[in-house]
């Protein structure tokens, strides 16, 4: 049988590309905390089992955020509670600051990452700092937290526009991305928070960030799909030599405090790409189709994903 019967594409493998790309799944944690209503601990246990069966081996699990900002994850203590895990599967959380790290110790959470902003208007928004007040709050978090042995990912949102301010200097992006692994994060993702990036800003952005001494080992890409390119850049950020991309099963997610931000990149997409073009991922799509499905089942909605539509249909 042919590789589409069996629901795959044809392995066509092109030169200049990763030969293995590390997929981080943020389902749980972006997707279902831009949900209106909140997702029983439960449902939320079943989802990270479900994706772990499926061969992901990143699943960002949930945030330890003020619950008042983020009432979809305010079950975080629970859900590391009763959380099954899987051997191989790394588990990280969000932090914000040293409350939240607090939280996630006790937690026994051995993976976090921080989330800092490019501009201005989204310090405030997100995380109620300024732009400069941001890297107070984070220091302390990143330092005590390689103390205490964690790994720690950076992420940077509005890499590449903002609703508020527009299109975002890759200058001023560098300048915050390389604070953050200067401090301590051992990899930094690149957020379009609201998905507005195209295949040349991804390009330029890595670019940069290799011109100022930042090999691209350290860096990974967080796209979301409001404009149908997360896809298209992906390819971009893999020919610049990224292997780490950021993706939700099923295309769920957004983010609460930039109402434009639609949903991540489809995991379901992301592997029919990287198959295609011959590049390892670990992922069992179809086990990864029927938990979407599943999923949108318990949301009362489709999936956006193209993928998972046309292998579920
Ligand atoms: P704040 O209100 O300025 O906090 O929020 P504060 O430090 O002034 O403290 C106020 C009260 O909150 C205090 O309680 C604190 O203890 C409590 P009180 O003394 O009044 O009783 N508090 C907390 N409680 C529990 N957990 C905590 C915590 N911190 C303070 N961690 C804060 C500042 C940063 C906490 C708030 O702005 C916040 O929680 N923001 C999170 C917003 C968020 O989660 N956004 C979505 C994630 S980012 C994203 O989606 C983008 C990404 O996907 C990449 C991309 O797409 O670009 C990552
Ligand atoms: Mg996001």
């Amino acid at each position: 049988m042919g590789a589409l019967e069996v629901g795959l594409p044809e392995r066509v493998p092109a030169a200049g590309l990763p030969s293995r790309v590390e997929i981080w799944e943020v389902g749980p944690r972006d997707g279902l905390q831009n949900e209106d209503t909140v997702v029983p601990v439960e449902v939320k246990l079943e989802f990270l089992d479900r994706l772990a069966g499926a061969g992901l081996t990143t699943l960002e699990a949930t945030s330890f955020v003020h619950p008042k900002w983020v009432p979809q994850l305010a079950d975080a203590e629970q859900l590391l509670a009763g959380l099954d895990r899987h051997e191989g599967v790394r588990y990280p959380v969000l932090v914000p600051n040293e409350r939240g790290l607090n939280r996630a110790l006790d937690a026994g959470v051995n993976h976090i990452a921080v989330f800092a902003s490019a501009t201005e208007t989204f310090a405030k928004r997100n995380l109620n700092t300024t732009l400069d007040e941001q890297f107070a709050m984070f220091e302390p978090v990143v330092t005590r937290a390689r103390a205490e042995g964690l790994e720690v990912r950076g992420y940077l949102s509005m890499c590449f526009g903002d609703p508020w301010e527009g299109v975002v200097p890759a200058a001023q992006v560098v300048r915050v991305g390389k604070w953050l692994l200067d401090t301590g994060c051992s990899q930094l993702s690149l957020g379009d928070t609201i998905g507005v990036a195209t295949t040349g800003q991804v390009t330029n952005l890595i670019g940069s960030f290799v011109a100022a001494g930042v090999g691209t080992e350290s860096l990974a890409v967080h796209f979301h799909d409001t404009y149908g390119q997360a896809l298209a850049n992906t390819e971009a950020a893999l020919r610049s030599g990224v292997s780490t991309v950021d993706s939700s099963a099923g295309g769920l997610g957004g983010c609460p405090y930039a109402e434009s931000a639609t949903g991540n990149l489809a995991t379901e997409d992301l592997v029919w790409l990287l198959e295609g073009l011959g590049i390892e991922h670990g992922v069992d799509l179809a086990k990864l189709v029927e938990t979407s499905v599943w999923m949108a089942g318990r949301l009362g909605r489709p999936s956006p994903s193209r993928v998972v539509n046309a292998l579920a249909g």
